[in-house]
């Protein structure tokens, strides 16, 4: 059926986009949707609480169903089609294949998480194959997420381009999350410290100042504005997300916290240090 009306959108000439959620929409999700709206003529948004990229059952358990709430707030926001396949449909009976990502899984979420981006990469190429979508819409509040799935459709030769699109932020800051409303009022006050402190940082690294200064700086900030604990704060090259000791490269600064139980993760771009340009004499002319 879905397979169908893409058909009759492709024989038409349209361009098709699909926007991948896990349902429980907010700001950021519509982020995606309005994005696609401008790229594509037609926009599928799926909804599947994926049960192989939670390695924690709890969490599963815990995940926000709100099917039609869902369905609601995209009223008039652009899509055509929501699509919810049911569990067979995504894993039906003697499912056996998987979508691993090496290296790129490996660390920062990958390290807390275990079997998380493998789970993730599977449910996406399944999703991408059967609404045979011309582009897909990703949010950077997921970056390592964004860069798994742009080398998987890289990789496996997948007729999609992958597109990342800017995190959707409060007015104070903290990046829309469905997690977000498990804070407690005190935490949630205590929340946009993290983005505030990567600010920082990536401010301090692109002036130049040395890396490991700059993350044990941010490090202490966030512990100080009420975080528990700290999954990893670390600086990764933008494109293929390399450890970097020093911003020699575009790069990202990417974090994932813990406050009051709940694990909240961010990140922003670092520009590369400008070349010393010591020695450079102005040829500019005054005129
Ligand atoms: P989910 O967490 O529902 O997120 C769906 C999409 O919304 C992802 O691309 C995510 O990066 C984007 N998103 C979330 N918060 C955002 C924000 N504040 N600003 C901009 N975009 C934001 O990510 C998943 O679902 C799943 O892993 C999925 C890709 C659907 C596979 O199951």
């Amino acid at each position: 059926m879905l397979r169908e009306t893409v058909r009759g959108w492709h024989a038409q000439g349209q361009r098709v986009a699909v926007v991948p959620t896990m349902g429980a929409l907010h700001g950021g999700h519509l982020s995606l949707v309005h994005e696609a709206r401008a790229r594509a003529s037609r926009v599928i948004v799926t909804l599947f609480v994926n049960p192989k990229q939670f390695n924690n059952p709890a969490d599963l358990a815990a995940y926000p169903r709100t099917e039609q709430a869902d369905a609601a707030r995209l009223q008039g926001q652009g899509a055509d089609i929501l699509y919810v396949p049911d569990g067979d449909t995504m894993y039906p009976p003697g499912f056996a294949t998987s979508v691993s990502v090496e290296g790129l899984s490996d660390g920062l979420c990958g390290a807390a998480r275990p079997g998380h981006f493998t789970g993730m990469a599977t449910v996406v190429t399944k999703l991408f194959t059967q609404t045979a979508a011309d582009i897909a819409l990703f949010g950077e509040k997921d970056f390592q997420q964004l860069r798994i799935v742009q080398r998987l459709a890289r990789d496996l030769d997948l007729p999609i381009d992958v597109i990342g699109c800017t995190t959707v932020r409060e007015p104070d800051g903290l990046a829309l999350s469905s997690r977000n409303a498990r804070l407690s009022p005190t935490a949630r006050q205590q929340a946009p410290a993290l983005y505030a402190a990567l600010q920082t940082a990536a401010a301090a690294i692109e002036r130049g100042e040395a890396v490991q200064v700059a993350l044990n700086a941010a490090a202490s900030t966030i512990l100080a504005s009420g975080y528990d604990s700290i999954d990893y704060l670390e600086l990764r090259a933008a494109d293929d997300l390399a450890p970097l000791a020093a911003a020699t490269r575009p790069a990202r600064l990417l974090v994932a916290a813990w406050l009051n139980g709940v694990r909240l993760i961010d990140n922003v771009p670092v520009h590369a240090e400008s070349p010393n340009l010591d020695g450079v004499i102005s040829m500019t002319s005054p005129t």
